[in-house]
């Protein structure tokens, strides 16, 4: 038992160091044990990080098609599947008829390895293409009737030497996007992997002026990403979650902690088909918020810029408690409305105004939010 569990911590550490230091073996996921592995670790956290993001489309209200019709799905680089398997059953049963889902992978036994051990049945519909991306052919004949969800979780990262033609394939595949249809684009909570998803998103919007961005950023951000200003700067999320013991225990073991799901995500539409979210101007909490001798203060973007926020404590009231409670990814609205304040990461801090209530528009899940009624 004890060496069967220290190799399967060995395993992970030659994964995990492999991920980190962008030194993985092509074929890692050809191996029935690193697989394994991969999945009761690496794809448990995925099936969370999938359920999640499924939720905050629920949430937002993104998905247009009200379980009207069966859903075209498309996951580029499913691994052992979790990942796909928690964004997909979160659409079931009442925000689609049914799925189709076509996984893509460049290890067909990974692949066999996913359809065996989930194999769905009744309203989700799986099928599988072994293809080495960026390469398309294959892939876009399985796409001709247009694609109304596609995701891609932590596959950039294996691939960045080839990111410009990652860029193509994705541009490809907006352009076959269904009215209403929209990207799920996930990579790791790091710095070179969060300001790589960052940057192809830029490019993206660049390519594609109907492109909308609707998560992570507020006031439908239509320029550059406000952290790829400062090349030491990148944005991610930090939502935390309670994970199995077990779980725990093996991300101790490798030196991990497991209390949250970091990750960088974008969630990308097309602007046909898409009704228009928030119109009120809004700030998104996008680091931990700070707790310093008499003040609170944390750094919000507003989709164009980084504003260092802060309340002084002497400024705190019934209107304005909950600023303390804020938590990275909440949203609210933007106390500077009418105020000529200065907007600058680096400069003073922006003084939150006095009197100005702290107004909640959404959680980090996307889920409404109203910091006046609520308490916690
Ligand atoms: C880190 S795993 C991610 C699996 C899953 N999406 C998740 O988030 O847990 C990356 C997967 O992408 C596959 N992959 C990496 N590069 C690929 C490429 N160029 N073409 C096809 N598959 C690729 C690997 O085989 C592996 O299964």
């Amino acid at each position: 038992m004890r060496n069967k569990k220290s190799r399967k911590v060995a395993v992970l550490e030659a994964l995990s160091r492999g991920f980190t230091q962008r030194t993985l073996d092509a074929g890692y996921m050809d191996d029935p044990e690193s697989r394994k592995a991969y999945g009761e670790y690496f794809g448990t956290v995925g099936f969370e990080k999938g359920a999640a993001i499924s939720r905050e489309i629920r949430n937002r209200n993104l998905l247009a098609f009200e379980g009207k019709k069966r859903l075209s799905m498309v996951d580029l680089g499913t691994g052992t599947g979790e990942f796909v398997r928690g964004l997909s059953e979160g659409f079931l049963p009442e925000n689609a008829a049914g799925i189709d889902l076509l996984c893509v992978d460049r290890s067909m036994a990974v692949l066999q390895d996913f359809s065996d051990l989930w194999s769905p049945s009744g309203p989700i519909r799986l099928r599988l293409l072994p293809a080495l991306l960026p390469e398309t052919k294959e892939l876009l004949k399985e796409v001709e009737g247009g694609i109304d969800l596609l995701s891609m979780a932590n596959l950039l990262a294996e691939n960045e030497a080839r990111l410009p033609e990652f860029r193509e394939l994705l541009a490809t595949l907006f352009t076959r996007l269904s009215p209403g249809g929209m990207m799920v684009l996930v990579e790791p909570a790091d710095k070179r992997s969060s300001r790589s998803l960052l940057s192809l998103g830029d490019d993206l919007m660049i390519l594609f002026p109907d492109l909308r961005v609707d998560a992570p950023c507020p006031n439908d951000r239509r320029g550059p990403c406000p952290a790829l200003d400062d090349p030491g700067d990148w944005c991610h999320e930090d939502r935390p979650m309670a994970f199995s013991s077990a779980l725990t225990r093996t991300a101790a073991s490798l030196g991990h902690v497991k209390d949250s799901l970091k990750m960088t995500y974008l969630l990308l539409s097309r602007r046909e088909g898409r009704v228009e979210g928030d119109s009120r101007p809004t700030l998104r909490l996008v680091s931990p918020l700070h707790k310093e001798k008499g003040l609170s203060w944390g750094l919000f973007c507003d989709g164009r810029s980084l504003i260092r926020l802060r309340l002084l404590n002497r400024n705190r009231d019934r209107d304005t408690k909950s600023f303390g409670r804020l938590r990275r990814g909440d949203t609210l609205i933007d106390p500077r409305i009418g105020e000529n304040l200065p907007a600058s990461p680096e400069g003073p801090f922006v003084e939150w105004p006095a009197g100005r209530p702290v107004v909640g528009v959404r959680r980090p899940d996307g889920a409404p939010w109203n910091a006046q009624t609520e308490e916690g």
